[in-house]
């Protein structure tokens, strides 16, 4: 990556991640064909699609990432061999919600990244639904054997929107109403999916003073009906943009169709905090999900502290923001993020090691970062550590600093942003 002068123009992104996979799982076990379009292009999400195939389900990619999916209901066909979720936690984690309420033993398994992270937080709940998991320790692979599941009230120790859709799907497929309650507001596209795909359901704001966690209920027995969808734009692979634009005072930028869901929205205010102009128009609702056209338009960068309820809104974006911390004025503090540490790499370790390289002074904490502003970085040598946002987080930050930056494993980004380099080149000045 050489440096950049300035970023102007128009990206269009792909569908988002956490729509897509969540769209898939409902059309296959919804009754009648969906449509859904603008599918998200990483490979996770392909991942799921593949799951999906191997559980019974048939579908066909069309141009224009269409797919259109034949629903089977709820009940799906024995896979004959492992469900490969390759890097895919949200496939695991919600996808084993489904197969734990089947009649089949079925065996998901991952890559290397995957094989390391904790589904315990899933192994729990579902067997205390009935569910039958064997796992290594705790992690992949998991042999899940259904069962009749019956439903429970569950409090989730972890903030983890893949838990509670997991447990609203697994819901489904209950006798009578399960009740998961949220320590913090985590995004909610699970519950909008679901209703979009016919099923109800009940949310409500619950718990005392400051903490203010949510609750929902499902009844099981529900039958789903096939959706046609466009998805909107992934609003975490625009952040890698909206930061590009943060690191030029003259920069200019416009972003369509993106999702502005509010559990996910939080990244936009704390980037005007910082000092970004942004501006949304064209406003809709589509299936539950709001969707605007940004504005954005660069200034001077100020500091931010993301802690508390921020961090689990903005778990995805905090590389990003982490990596051009540097480049504001008086830097950029993470608190209270210590599930970065499990994501597909050691996301505080790799954001640390890499702002390192490149010559910035970072202090590294066992639940975040402090970085201080008004740094001067030089390109350096990167690693990836084979995760996708880290990738993407550091060609953003070689945008502002001296000299060439090369990253190691930068094809990682396809894990949910195939196009990301190339699109990047076409909005940078040099
Ligand atoms: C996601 C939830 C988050 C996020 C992940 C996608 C989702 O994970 O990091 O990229 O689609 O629900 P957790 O549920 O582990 O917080």
């Amino acid at each position: 990556m050489r440096p950049a002068r300035n970023v102007r123009g128009s990206v269009q992104l792909p569908g988002d991640k956490s729509i897509s996979h969540r769209y898939a799982m409902l059309a296959g076990i919804a009754e009648g064909p969906s449509r859904l379009e603008n599918y998200s292009t990483g490979a996770d999400c392909a991942s799921t699609l593949g799951c999906m195939r191997s559980l019974g389900v048939a579908w066909e990619c069309k141009a224009g990432n269409l797919i259109e999916v034949q629903g089977r209901g709820l009940s799906l066909s024995a896979p004959s061999n492992a469900l490969d979720c390759g890097n895919s936690g949200s496939t695991m984690r919600m996808l084993s919600g489904i197969v734990a309420g089947q009649t089949f033993t079925s065996e998901m398994v991952g890559d290397e990244s995957l094989s390391r992270r904790p589904m315990a937080r899933v192994i729990t709940p579902l067997c205390a639904m009935g569910a039958q998991i064997e796992s290594h320790d705790g992690k992949p692979p998991l042999r899940i054997t259904g069962a009749a599941l019956k439903a429970i009230d569950y409090a989730m120790p972890v903030a983890s929107a893949q838990v509670k859709s997991c447990l609203l799907f697994a819901g489904l497929f209950a006798d009578g109403e399960t009740r998961i309650e949220e320590p913090l507001r985590t995004r909610d596209h699970g519950e909008v999916a679901l209703r979009a795909f016919g099923a109800k359901l009940e949310r409500k704001a619950c718990g005392q003073g400051g903490a203010m966690g949510h609750e929902v209920r499902i009844r099981g027995g529900q039958r789903l009906r096939g959706i046609e969808a466009r998805i909107p734009g992934d609003l975490s692979s625009a952040a890698f943009f909206l930061c590009a634009a943060a690191l030029f005072p003259g920069s200019q930028l416009t972003v369509p169709s993106l999702l502005m869901n509010p559990t996910r929205a939080r990244l936009l205010d704390i980037l005007m905090q910082l000092g970004l102009r942004i501006s949304v128009t064209q406003l809709d609702e589509i299936h539950g999900e709001l969707v605007g056209s940004l504005q954005v338009e660069g200034g001077s960068l100020t500091q931010i502290t993301i802690a508390g309820a921020d961090s689990a809104a903005l778990i995805d974006e905090i590389p990003v923001l982490a990596a051009i911390a540097p480049y504001t004025g008086q830097g950029i503090e993470v608190r209270d993020a210590k599930e970065l540490r499990v994501k597909e790499s050691d996301r505080i370790a790799a954001v640390a090691t890499n702002l390192r390289l490149m010559g910035a002074q970072v202090e590294e904490r066992e639940d975040g970062l402090k970085i201080p502003g008004g740094q001067t970085l030089h390109g350096a040598e990167l690693d990836s550590f084979g995760d996708h946002r880290i990738a993407m987080a550091f060609a953003v930050a070689a945008l502002r600093a001296q000299g060439e930056t090369l990253i190691r494993g930068a094809e990682s980004a396809a894990i949910s942003y195939p196009a990301f380099f190339q699109t990047l080149e076409e909005v940078t000045e040099r």
